[in-house]
């Protein structure tokens, strides 16, 4: 376990762009970043990182959160193991003891399984270079092969020992369960009921996600065996359609030099890799699937496939053109001398000869495409037409309508036709793409809404009021997702699935935990909602007057949001009956001074900007030449900018601190409502008016908060008009006249508060 303040300082030095940036290339708009999300496949970024609110968020899977969120999210770790991970990252180190027998049996399946990977690619890795056999059959070869020290550790190459059952010996004797390693594929049993390693006398690659944990292993044969590579088999942690190999070396180069070579084998990535081309990935000699091109589209726009220039180079780069531009990649083709792969090209060639030939040599992929179909079917004129259609069908995939207008011109002087023909057959192909997406999203809708209606339909017995709530808030929600914005660019290239699927564990979990059956509940929640967005952010203010002395200047109070709802609930004697927004709330109170030290540093920089804000201003205004009257007047303009930069940044500073503690928070209640309440659109909130126009939530606080506390209290009134009513039956069934009396006469009071109240919902307006 971690001790309370090491945790803390994790999740104070965990920053969200660098650890999302471990996965995801970002690129800046404003002052948040932007990336294609990690947790589903797509093709237009939706996934948003707030640094300032050490916050990440996807508006279309909903996914996301704080720095330890996204870990636990991303690598299918729990709280704890998502800090540790997290300080790794950061250096920050950890004292933990050594975890129990039972501990370690309780450790998530697919937790075991990495660190039963992580220890077999060590082990392996020693082999190589710490065993006699190794350093003579593997290390010898690798060195024949040219492969640099530099590159057997960067790709933690190792060697598999020729005996039989060396690792499954070893890993026996370092406390492993066996079964873990065959579910991973390192060690098969014999007919006969004999535990053997897989592999045997191989080189070893092992595979590692984009995080560096490893997830499963190549093995080449040194011996002319049949099998030239045997690959892990699939399990828990490794789907080989969704792998590329070589991407956690590649990530920081593919980003830095905004493009990413692809190459079939192990052995060309570790050559183009040393020969100083680090962006460079395999997809292990199978076709590509839209898993991987969504994960290189992660980090770049640009993919260069490198093929040997032989006939079959030559087919294999023109399969998958749709797949791969469909995507909105730029794609470009290479194709090496023939006879060579890129692993023996950058072995007879220094970086810079190679970095000329790809400058050179590679060329686009669609004219690619029209260059090898124009070549190779010149003369047969129904081959001519097949070609031209296939080119046709590649061009109407691209998502960016001029970018296929690009194409339709290019593809007409390349083939010789005319432009207008093209362009046509074009349009009717798109049309026809475009349909069947459509098509397949509607089913995937419909796939959707079947699925949450069995899982509505098993609510099991629920009362009626429930009923009635689960779907209120239901609707509520649909309400909610109707007004997000939807971000398109183009038609295909933003088709994206909306959906809530993600958020129904935490549902589930709410519906049976957190007393979904009071009506209450959706009232106090959209209160603590509130108190959450907003807890520090300056809410109203008032002059006292109960103040005694009747000094000169009347005392003026500030409320913030939090104080102010603190408030109401003391003078209405309202408490949260929802135990965890209750927690909630006491837990935001508490954040008072850790709120005040964070506000004063991060003012402190804002005054800085603004100071120099002011000088820039000013030193532009007395660069031109203007009149004094002028010059007030910019200078006005300036200082009105300034302040109103100030009050921005201020709220931001408000509604940051909040998010960035109880993100994190090691509670995972209280951690999973906050990013639930904060998420929530929490940058798209808009309110929709009567007429048709929008505010932002922030901007109708005022309002929004003095309704949802007055919905509140007028359904406590009427749980109290019904006990009344209750009773009241009870004393006419008496006969007890009096009582009956003595109650209508509460009932009456009860009843015109509510009238009141229904009066005030919506009405009473808080002063600024
Ligand atoms: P070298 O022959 O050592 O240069 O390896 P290479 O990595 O260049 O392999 P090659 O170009 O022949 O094949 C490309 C990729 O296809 C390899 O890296 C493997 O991922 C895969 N592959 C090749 N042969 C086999 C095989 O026999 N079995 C399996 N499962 N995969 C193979
Ligand atoms: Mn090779």
């Amino acid at each position: 376990m971690i001790d309370p303040a090491t945790v803390q300082r994790i999740n104070d030095v965990a920053d969200i762009v660098e650890v999302v940036g471990d996965y995801v290339h970002l690129i800046r708009r404003g002052a948040n970043y932007m990336g294609l999300c990690p947790f589903h496949n797509e093709r237009t970024p939706s996934f948003s990182v707030n640094k300032q609110r050490n916050f990440c968020y996807c508006f279309s899977c909903k996914k996301g959160g704080s720095p330890v969120n996204f870990i636990m999210e991303k690598e299918g770790l729990n709280y704890h193991e998502a800090l540790l991970h997290l300080a790794k990252k950061y250096g920050i180190e950890v004292v933990e003891r050594e975890l129990s027998d039972e501990e370690r049996a309780k450790q998530s399946e697919r937790e075991s399984m990495f660190v039963a990977n992580e220890w077999a690619m060590q082990h392996m890795e020693k082999n190589l270079t710490e065993t006699e056999e190794g350093r003579d059959i593997g290390l010898t070869y690798l060195t024949q092969r040219g492969v640099t020290d530099a590159a057997i550790k960067a790709f933690h190459l190792g060697y598999a020992l020729d005996k039989g059952y060396a690792l499954t010996e070893a890993a026996g004797k370092a406390g492993f369960n066996i079964n873990v390693f065959k579910k991973l594929g390192l060690v098969g049993t014999s007919q006969q009921g004999r535990d053997y390693d897989r592999f045997r006398g191989r080189v070893i690659f092992p595979i590692l996600n984009t995080a560096g944990k490893v997830i499963a292993f190549g093995g080449r044969d040194l011996k002319g065996g049949i099998a030239k590579y045997i690959n892990s088999p699939e399990s828990e942690l490794y789907k080989k359609s969704n792998e590329l190999y070589g991407i956690y070396q590649a990530k920081s180069a593919i980003v830095s030099e905004k493009k990413c070579f692809l190459v079939e084998g192990y052995m060309d990535v570790i050559g183009m890799w040393q020969c100083g081309m680090k962006n460079v990935v395999a997809s292990s000699g199978t076709a590509l699937t839209d898993g991987q091109i969504a994960m290189i589209h992660r980090f770049t726009d640009d993919i260069t496939l490198i093929y040997d220039g032989d006939a079959a180079g030559i087919k294999a780069s023109l399969r998958g053109i749709d797949m791969l531009v469909s995507h909105n990649l730029k794609v470009k083709v290479l194709l090496l001398p023939d006879g060579d792969d890129p692993d023996s090209f950058a072995r007879k060639h220094t970086p810079e000869e190679f970095r000329k030939y790809v400058e050179e040599h590679e060329t686009d992929i669609i004219r690619f495409k029209a260059q090898v179909m124009l070549d190779t079917l010149k003369n047969d004129p129904q081959h001519r037409i097949d070609a031209i259609n296939s080119v046709v069908t590649s061009i109407a995939h691209i998502p960016d309508n001029v970018a296929r207008d690009v194409y339709v011109q290019e593809c007409s002087m390349i083939l010789n036709i005319p432009e207008e023909s093209i362009a046509k057959s074009v349009a009717r192909a798109r049309a026809q793409i475009v349909q069947k997406m459509k098509q397949d999203r509607l089913r995937k809708q419909q796939r959707q809404s079947s699925e949450t209606q069995s899982q509505s339909s098993q609510i099991p017995n629920l009362s009626q009021n429930a009923q009635l709530h689960a779907h209120t808030s239901e609707s509520l929600q649909q309400h909610e997702s109707d007004q997000e914005t939807v971000h398109g660019e183009n038609v295909i290239g933003s088709y994206q699935v909306s959906g809530t699927i993600n958020e129904t564990d935490f549902r589930d979990r709410q519906a049976s935990n957190l007393q979904l059956q009071s009506p209450l509940y959706p009232l106090e929640k959209a209160v603590i909602k509130y108190c959450v967005r907003y807890s520090f952010m300056k809410f109203c203010s008032y002059e006292d007057t109960t103040s005694q002395e009747q000094s000169a200047t009347p005392r003026i109070v500030t409320l913030d949001v939090l104080s102010f709802v603190e408030e109401e609930l003391r003078d209405s004697n309202m408490k949260f009956s929802v135990s965890l927004f209750s927690r909630m709330f006491d837990l935001l109170k508490g954040m008072r001074n850790g709120f005040e030290t964070y506000s004063q540093h991060r003012t402190a920089e804002l005054e800085e900007r603004l100071s120099q804000m002011r000088k820039d201003g000013y030193d532009k205004i007395s660069e031109k030449a203007l009149s004094v009257d002028e010059i007030r007047r910019e200078e006005q303009k300036l200082e009105q900018n300034i302040t109103t930069e100030r009050e921005t940044a201020i709220k931001e500073i408000c509604k940051d601190y909040p998010c960035r503690i109880l993100g994190s928070h090691e509670d995972d209640d209280i951690r999973r409502l906050a990013l639930e309440l904060m998420m929530e659109k929490h940058h798209l909130s808009n309110i929709y008016l009567k007429d048709g126009t929008t505010e932002l939530e922030e901007d109708r606080l005022s309002v929004l908060l003095v309704r949802a506390l007055d919905e509140w209290k007028n359904e406590l009134i009427n749980q109290k008009i019904r006990e009344l009513l209750k009773k009241f039956h009870a004393a006419s069934r008496d006969g007890n006249i009096e009582k009956q009396t003595e109650i209508q006469a509460e009932l009456n009071s009860l009843m015109n508060m509510r009238k009141e109240m229904s009066k005030y919902i919506g009405e009473r307006i808080v002063f600024k």
